[in-house]
């Protein structure tokens, strides 16, 4: 099927060369002409596992790169609108940008088009679009407008959307669900055979679940997924909050509550909080679609405040590790908003690092892929870019763990040790064991489990850190 996919963002660009490995033929437009340049040559604006290869695989056959949403749509059977929405004062989000892009579409309609909503929006978005290309003089009868949610992660989007747990179309005509059940029929009918190799997420349902809904739920359907998870991860972070009070085990704890199949065991990982450019702006949304629908959905508060207060708790945990923080040496492991991303946009591990270069702390950071990005935010002067963790850890007063890279859990940890001026760590993630950390000379802070005091350093702690 021709597709054009509208805004090359995350969401956009994953979903353009995804649908061309499906089979589609795909053209991704962006009105950023510098953006559609640099595609169009091959390189990619993000840091996104199988992304580049795969986009190698399919440029300039099944994908192609424009600035022209007119041609595009023209030429297209099904559009995806993936514009951002970002979120304007007050929590609702700011959907001015599917709005002109609705406004546009109206002008290119010389056949049946089928308009998909694959930003998250807030409920009732596929009529606006509906009324607004009506106004601009689009016929009633030749679109339609569906809801098709995504649900990838960032980090694992190219797996995800290949493998995904199941996908959702939210159609108000038969005419639109035949195109969407078309459009991934290779998914769910199995057929999909990958043109290279890219690894599937955890047990994947395979062929996954096709969930036919109205636009509205599917809408909803969204914004309800992303406010679980976020729940889920506050949720998890009080209960290890109530671990550290009476001296149990969080990880003992998780695999009691996650081995409960009504629950789970994914997204039960304690830290530091969620951040990145979903959950928080879509718990704003979703709060303030449901107080203007007529819901007060105050239960989405407390998550948001029990996220916000993860942050000050790790701060005293540092100052509890240190004692003092002015003047102190910090090597920072991680500025991404989790592992497998160079995205940096409401970061947590940005939040603490700023709350500590306050409290006059100097922080020698490493990242391996957002240390770009994160020079951007922070250009603070009491701030130095490592090329290594070793590098990072050289002569600090402590390590602090902020963001979950798999590559920081399989660290050297003698050599982390030798190269500290004090094997300090104080981790954010959860990534190592006390036990181990203990057995290696390590004082080790974590969350939700019991501190670990190394001998050899409470003395020379109370000496000198
Ligand atoms: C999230 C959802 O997981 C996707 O399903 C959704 O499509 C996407 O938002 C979106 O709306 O576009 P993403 O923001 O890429 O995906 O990242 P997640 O993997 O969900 O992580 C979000 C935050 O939660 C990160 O800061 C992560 O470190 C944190 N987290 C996650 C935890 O603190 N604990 C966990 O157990 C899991």
């Amino acid at each position: 099927m021709r597709i054009a996919v509208v805004g090359s963002g995350y969401v956009g660009l994953v979903a353009a060369v995804c649908f061309a490995e499906l089979g589609h033929e795909v053209i991704s437009v962006d009105n950023d002409t510098q953006k559609t340049a640099m595609l169009q040559s091959g390189e990619i604006p993000i840091h996104e596992r199988f992304l580049p290869e795969l986009l190698a695989q399919h440029r300039g056959r099944a994908v192609t790169f424009s600035s022209s949403l007119l041609e595009a749509a023209r030429a297209s059977q099904a559009i995806f609108i993936a514009v951002g929405t970002p979120q304007a004062g007050g929590g609702q989000a700011d959907l001015s940008y599917v709005e002109s892009v609705a406004r546009e579409l109206a002008g290119a309609i010389n056949a049946y088009k089928l308009i998909v909503e694959k930003s998250t929006v807030p409920v009732f978005t596929h009529d606006w679009i509906r009324k607004v290309m009506l106004l601009n003089g689009a016929p009633a009868d030749s679109f339609d407008v569906a809801s098709n949610p995504e649900f990838l992660r960032e980090g694992t989007a190219v797996a995800d959307f290949l493998y995904p747990d199941r996908i959702v179309i939210g159609v108000d005509s038969e005419r639109a669900a035949a195109l969407l059940r078309e459009i991934y029929r290779p998914l769910t009918d199995g057929t999909y055979r990958p043109s290279m190799a890219v690894a599937a997420p955890d047990h994947p349902r395979r062929p996954p679940k096709l969930i036919e809904t109205s636009a509205k739920s599917a809408e909803l359907i969204k914004h309800a997924c992303n406010a679980f998870l976020a729940m889920k991860i506050s949720f998890i972070n009080a209960v290890a909050n109530l671990c550290e009070s009476v001296g149990a085990d969080v990880r003992q704890v998780c695999d009691g509550i996650g081995g409960d199949s009504r629950i789970g065991p994914k997204f039960l990982n304690p830290g530091i909080g969620y951040g990145g450019s979903c959950f928080p702006k879509d718990l704003a949304a979703f709060r303030m679609v449901a107080r203007e629908c007529g819901y007060d959905f105050r239960l989405l508060d407390e998550v948001s405040n029990i996220n916000a207060d993860q942050r000050h708790r790790f701060l005293r945990k540092v100052r509890n590790a240190l004692w003092t923080l002015r003047g102190k040496r910090l090597a920072v492991l991680g500025l991404a908003f989790k592992g497998g991303t160079d995205d940096v946009r409401e970061s947590p591990a940005i939040a603490v690092v700023e709350m500590l270069l306050k409290e006059g702390c100097e922080i020698h950071a490493y990242d391996p892929a957002a240390m770009e990005r994160a020079r951007e935010v922070l250009p603070a002067a009491n701030m130095s870019y490592a090329s290594s963790p070793y590098e990072a850890a050289n002569g600090c007063d402590a390590l602090l763990v902020l963001t979950d890279w798999d590559e920081f859990a399989g660290l050297d940890l003698d050599r982390l040790a030798a190269a500290l001026a004090y094997p300090v760590v104080v981790d954010g993630r959860n990534l190592y064991d006390p036990a181990v950390m203990a057995s290696r000379g390590f004082s080790y802070y974590s969350i939700g489990r019991a501190d670990v005091q190394a001998a050899r350093q409470t003395s020379g702690a109370s000496r000198s850190v």
